[in-house]
């Protein structure tokens, strides 16, 4: 087991297995079963943002001093798997607190990110190029993660070769190397990715010269990443905006940095709450990141208020109305929501169609939704949804992270018993469901493998 050395070590009296998950604790193979038709009503605070956090883990290696984290979302597995990832390569973690993280990469001992860890999460592609960047070498697997379509990692690449990294595809594996260091470059994206964004923004910081992102992706999480670099003394402009400039700098400095709410579990409790009707306050949490979602709930029926800290939703009584919505890059409709928002039109008045145009093969909720007694037809990137009277409990099992917790909000509302199989996606991405919403009155229980 790695620890901190005396001399570097900030006060923690926890080590590197922190992490780690103990023998006879949750398992991926564990079932969930709910008995729909509870109200939820109650508290629910919202975790820092997993697709934040993860990027910012990889900022992480861009310097040499510890980097804490607050707000971070420590029990989730892609945080266990990336922290894994990152201690192969000699990064010492330790756990301060539950949802505090420290991460310190004195020295990199490895600079290769192994098959057996990346096929659990695709997001260890995004030490690509904070590695290239102060290693001059990496090399990582092929990624894994979601089976939401291919989901190609042509733009890292592309953008790593443009600031002047040599790459080749071998083995499965991205290896990569920059003798002279990278190079800042002008990098057009032909399409906006979240990760092509983070990953090129962290190698510029250490790049010879500046860097130009153009049609770069805007997501709460790219500021949040954007605004902890800068807190490590890089200099990074238009972040929010399709073209963020990045000078690089020629060291980074360690920072403390809170993790962003998670705007996606907020707005999967925001549909939860319209669903199953009753007052959920949502703590924590930043309506401005859901705009989006706010006007098609509203349509729906929901009634939503901010004081800026928290959020509380409501809906009592009125039926819903469909509505439709088409996912795009941020600001417009997430798709990390479609699949929850599908199921909330599944009981709606008359019919809502849905537009997936972010990631093919999205729809692997709908056969799931369709056997509780939804009315969905998928055509194309589009899905019509018709409104039924009621879903029904079943035996489901879900294919994705979305997916899985759409099953959970149809199980909610369904006339008796669901049991969600392999709830593995679940645990890589919603912290303590099973409670939370139990706390809010539903009638929720997992049962071990
Ligand atoms: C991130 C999120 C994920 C979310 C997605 C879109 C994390 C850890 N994951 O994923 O939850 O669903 O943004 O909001 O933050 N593409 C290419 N070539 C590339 C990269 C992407 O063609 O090199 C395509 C993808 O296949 C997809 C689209 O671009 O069709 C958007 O993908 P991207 O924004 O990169 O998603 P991720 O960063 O993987």
């Amino acid at each position: 087991m790695q620890q901190y050395a005396a001399n570097t070590a900030p006060a923690t009296t926890k080590g590197n297995d922190q992490l780690q998950q103990a023998p006879g604790q949750k398992s991926g193979m564990d079932k969930i079963r709910i008995v729909g038709g509870k109200r939820l009503e109650g508290i629910i605070p919202i975790s820092g943002a997993k697709n934040a956090a993860l990027p910012l883990m990889c900022a992480a290696l861009l310097t040499d001093e510890p980097v804490q984290f607050q707000n971070m979302p420590t029990t989730l597995d892609d945080i266990k798997t990336l922290s894994a990832v990152l201690q192969e390569m000699g990064v010492i973690a330790a756990t301060p607190a539950p949802d505090a993280l420290i991460l310190h990469a004195k020295s990199m001992t490895s600079h290769i990110a192994p098959y057996e860890l990346v096929r659990k999460m695709r997001a260890s592609v995004l030490v690509l190029g904070p590695l290239l960047a102060r290693e001059k070498q990496a090399e990582v697997s092929l990624p894994g993660g979601c089976a939401i379509g291919t989901r190609p990692i042509d733009l890292h690449i592309d953008g790593l070769k443009a600031m002047g990294a040599e790459i080749e595809l071998a083995g499965g594996y991205v290896k990569a190397k920059a003798p002279d260091g990278l190079k800042g470059a002008h990098i057009n994206f032909s399409k906006v990715s979240v990760g092509a964004t983070e990953n090129l923004m962290m190698a510029a910081c250490l790049a010879q010269g500046e860097t130009v992102l153009s049609n770069a992706a805007r997501e709460p999480e790219i500021v949040d990443l954007g605004e902890c670099l800068i807190s490590m003394g890089a200099q990074i402009t238009g972040l929010g905006t399709p073209e963020i400039r990045i000078q690089g700098s020629e060291k980074l400095h360690g920072t403390v940095h809170r993790v962003v709410p998670d705007r996606i579990e907020t707005g999967t409790w925001m549909i939860a709450a319209c669903l199953t009707g009753g007052t959920l306050k949502l703590e924590n949490a930043r309506l401005e990141h859901l705009a989006a979602l706010v006007g098609p709930l509203e349509e729906a029926g929901l009634k939503i208020d901010s004081d800026g800290k928290d959020i509380i939703v409501s809906r009592n009584g009125r039926p819903l109305t469909g509505t439709d919505i088409m996912t795009e890059p941020y600001p417009g409709f997430p798709t990390d929501l479609q699949a929850q928002f599908m199921t909330m039109l599944t009981l709606c008045v008359g019919a809502g169609m849905v537009t997936e145009t972010i990631f093919e093969n999205r729809f692997m909720h709908v056969p799931e939704l369709n056997r509780m007694g939804a009315d969905i037809r998928v055509q194309g990137n589009s899905s019509i949804i018709r409104g039924v009277s009621k879903l029904n409990g079943a035996e489901v099992m879900a294919t994705d992270l979305r997916a899985s917790v759409a099953l959970i909000l149809a199980a909610l509302v369904a006339e008796g018993e669901t049991t969600i199989n392999r709830i593995y996606h679940l645990d890589r991405g919603y912290e303590n469901i099973v409670e939370k919403l139990g706390r809010c009155g539903a009638d929720i229980t997992r049962i071990p493998a």
